[in-house]
C-alpha cells in the first residue's frame, strides 16, 4: 500500500489521455457498452470532462474520477454551473487510494472555485462521509432529468454528495423538495 507522498495526482483533458490510459479507464468503469470504445470516440464523447488521476511510482493508475462540465443545475429560475463528479473508482479497493484522490480533487476544485456534486446509492454514503463530504440523504428524488422531452426523476441513485458546494448552494440543496426540485441540464 502506497502512502500519499508516493502517489502522483494529475488532471487531464480527454485529448491528453494516452491509449493505454483510456483502456485502463474503460476497464475500471466496467460499462459493457463502452468496453470497446475507440480512443477517438472516447476523446470526443468526454471532451467537456476532466480526468482526475492518481498514479503510483511506476505510473500505474490507482484511482480515477471524471469531472463532467457538461452539466448544470437549475433551481427555481436560476441555472447554476455546478460540475458533476462521476466515474469514481479505485483500481485496487480499500487501500486508501480513493480517499487520497477525493481529497486532491476537492482541493483542486476549491482552488479553482469550481462547485461540484456527485450522486450515490445509500450504501455508499458512509464512504463519502468518512472522506469528510456532506451528504444530502435521499435527495435524488427531488432531481429531474430530461429524456425525449419529458422530465423524469432519476432512480439509480439515492443521495447527493457535496464535493465542493459553497454555503449558498448548500442552502439551496437543503431546501429541495417535490415542490422545489432541481433540474439537471446535461448541456
Ligand atoms: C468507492 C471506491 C472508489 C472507494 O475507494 P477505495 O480506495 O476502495 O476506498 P478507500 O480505501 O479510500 O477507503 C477510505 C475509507 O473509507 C472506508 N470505506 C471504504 N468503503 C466503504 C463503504 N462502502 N462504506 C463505508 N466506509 C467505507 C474505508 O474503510 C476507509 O476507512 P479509513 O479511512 O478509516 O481507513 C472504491 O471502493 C470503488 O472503486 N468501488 C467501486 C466503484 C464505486 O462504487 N464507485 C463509487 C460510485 S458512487
Amino acid at each position: 500500500m502506497l502512502t500519499q507522498t508516493q502517489t502522483t495526482y494529475a488532471v487531464k483533458q480527454s485529448s491528453a489521455l494516452s491509449d493505454a490510459e483510456i483502456r485502463t479507464i474503460l476497464e475500471s468503469w466496467d460499462v459493457a457498452d463502452w468496453k470497446d470504445m475507440r480512443t477517438e470516440e472516447f476523446r470526443h464523447r468526454f471532451e467537456t470532462s476532466e480526468f482526475h488521476l492518481l498514479s503510483g511510482p511506476d505510473q500505474q493508475m490507482l484511482s480515477i474520477a471524471r469531472i463532467n462540465f457538461k452539466f448544470k443545475v437549475k433551481i427555481g429560475d436560476v441555472i447554476y454551473p455546478i460540475a458533476e463528479l462521476v466515474g469514481f473508482v479505485a483500481i485496487e479497493i480499500l487501500k486508501g487510494y480513493g480517499k487520497i484522490l477525493l481529497g486532491r480533487i476537492k482541493e483542486n476544485l476549491q482552488n479553482r472555485k469550481i462547485e461540484a456534486v456527485g450522486f450515490c446509492k445509500n450504501k455508499s454514503s458512509t464512504y463519502y462521509e468518512s472522506c469528510g463530504l456532506r451528504i444530502f440523504y435521499n435527495a435524488v428524488k427531488y432531481l429531474r432529468e430530461k429524456k425525449d422531452d419529458e422530465w423524469f426523476t432519476p432512480t439509480e441513485d439515492d443521495d447527493i454528495i457535496s464535493l465542493t458546494l459553497d454555503n449558498p448552494a448548500i442552502a439551496l440543496f437543503e431546501k429541495l423538495s417535490d415542490e422545489n426540485p432541481a433540474y439537471l441540464l446535461f448541456e
